[in-house]
């Protein structure tokens, strides 16, 4: 017996960012080493105050409202508008089991094709692609920050055929962004909230890396400036180091109830509701506590450090990469040793890939899983490959004197990190 697959499963494959993770583990479960820049999971422990709600309240085992627990939507609703300013009544949250479940949730809910600008989140497109939705990718420039501009989205709309026009079509962005570490400012927001007002398109904004923005970088919600058109998506997972923890939350416009309510039934028809202890101990990393608040800011510190420190590196290696401004990613583009790897047999991104992980050990992500295509040589590094408990540690002794000397500091607490750009620099110098 042979089970059929559906036919939009059929091109459907393993995340590429979970399945590089499974892989580099085996290798190390073999006693290989591998220095792992593919696989973006924030290393820091739960912060004590957490775990002791989650214990605290282990022993909640019965189901609770698909929409998430009052005082927890209560405690995001605070949250949202202390952060970042943004108003949004309890009655606007929906918790769910990670904000990847909630933004295939809000896919599914709108009607409407995906515009998706390139280069985008492992995850967006094989989720509208499973649901049949078409998918318009929009390409950016590296003087962008490789972000959409309004005369990005126009040259996309003149292209598509009338009947697309007219229809209502969703545009999903990311700022932070994954994979290039960059954020849009608020104009670019504003001119982009403008156009998708004037065009009936949706937008979803994927902010989970809201906090992890580096000093002086404030971030931005595309929510102020078209609060009747976003859905907005953000979680625990980063900021709070808990992506296993699956617990996220979409913040929903005023007055969509229709589309509230769709996005509930295809929770109670899926996934019930988001696991009863996590919720409660969410309650905690929602609310003010000065002790976590101070805990997520030297959480950012420490990435900032790391992620500036691998972003120098490869500037001076010769490497093109937009300056990181949040998140803990960076988007090279090896383009300028194109020759020489071409003189090595290397001509896809697959191909360096793979030479990396084979040749000095370093694992990282080819820029096709992003959206780009195999010829460009981009690749995506996470900056994570680290001991969260000793960097934080390490970095708490002395912040201003490791912001001034970020290399000793990745020297001393993140060893992995400065080995692959060394083994990096190491590959690249011996292509002749
Ligand atoms: C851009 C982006 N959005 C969403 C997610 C998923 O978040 P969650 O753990 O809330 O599902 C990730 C995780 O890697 C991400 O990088």
């Amino acid at each position: 017996m042979t089970i059929n697959i559906s036919d939009t499963l059929k091109s459907l494959e393993r995340s590429a960012t979970l399945e590089i993770n499974e892989e580099v583990k085996k290798k190390r479960k073999e006693g290989k080493k591998v220095l792992h820049m593919g696989f973006g999971e924030s290393p820091f422990e739960v912060h004590p105050h957490i775990k002791k709600a989650l214990i605290d309240n282990a022993h909640r085992k019965s189901y609770l409202p698909t929409q998430g627990l009052p005082e927890l939507r209560e405690a995001i609703s605070g949250f949202y508008e202390r952060k970042f300013g943004l108003h949004y009544d309890p009655s606007q949250i929906i918790v769910g089991p990670g904000s990847k479940e909630l933004i295939f949730d809000s896919l599914l809910t709108i009607k409407g094709d995906l515009i998706l600008p390139v280069p985008f989140w492992v995850t967006y497109e094989p989720q509208a692609k499973v649901m049949g939705k078409n998918v318009t990718r929009i390409p950016t420039k590296y003087e962008d920050g490789y972000l959409i501009t309004k005369a990005g989205l126009e040259e996309v709309m003149e292209r598509l055929p009338a009947s697309k026009k007219a229809q209502q079509g969703i545009l999903l962005i990311n700022s932070p962004c994954n994979p290039t570490g960059t954020t849009f400012s608020k104009n670019r927001l504003k001119e982009i909230a403008d156009f998708a007002r004037e065009n009936k398109i949706i937008v979803i904004s994927d902010e989970i890396y809201g906090l992890i923005t580096f000093e002086g970088i404030e971030h931005h919600s595309i929510a102020h400036e078209y609060p009747e058109g976003t859905i907005v998506t953000g979680g625990l997972s980063k900021h709070q180091s808990l992506g296993g923890y699956r617990l996220g939350v979409a913040l929903i416009p005023q007055g969509e109830k229709e589309f509230l309510e769709k996005m509930l039934s295809i929770g109670s028809e899926t996934w019930s509701c988001a696991s009863a202890p996590i919720q409660y101990a969410a309650i905690a990393a929602y609310s003010e506590n000065q002790s976590n608040e101070k805990f997520i800011k030297d959480c950012t510190g420490v990435h900032e450090i790391v992620t500036k420190y691998v972003y120098s590196r490869f500037v001076e290696i010769g490497i093109k990469c937009p300056e990181p401004v949040g998140a803990f990613y960076l988007f090279p583009d090896f383009k300028p040793f194109a020759e020489k790897l071409e003189k090595a047999n290397v001509s896809t991104d697959e191909g360096l890939c793979k030479d990396l992980l084979e040749k000095v050990s370093v694992a990282m992500l080819p820029g096709t899983d992003f959206g780009m295509s195999k010829e460009e040589l981009f690749t995506r590094i996470a900056t994570v490959d680290y001991d969260g408990k000793i960097a934080l540690d390490t970095y708490l002794e002395s912040k201003d004197k490791w912001k001034k000397d970020r290399e000793t500091f990745v020297e001393t607490a993140c060893p992995n990190v400065i080995a692959a750009c060394n083994q990096i620099e190491k590959y690249l110098n011996q292509l002749s």
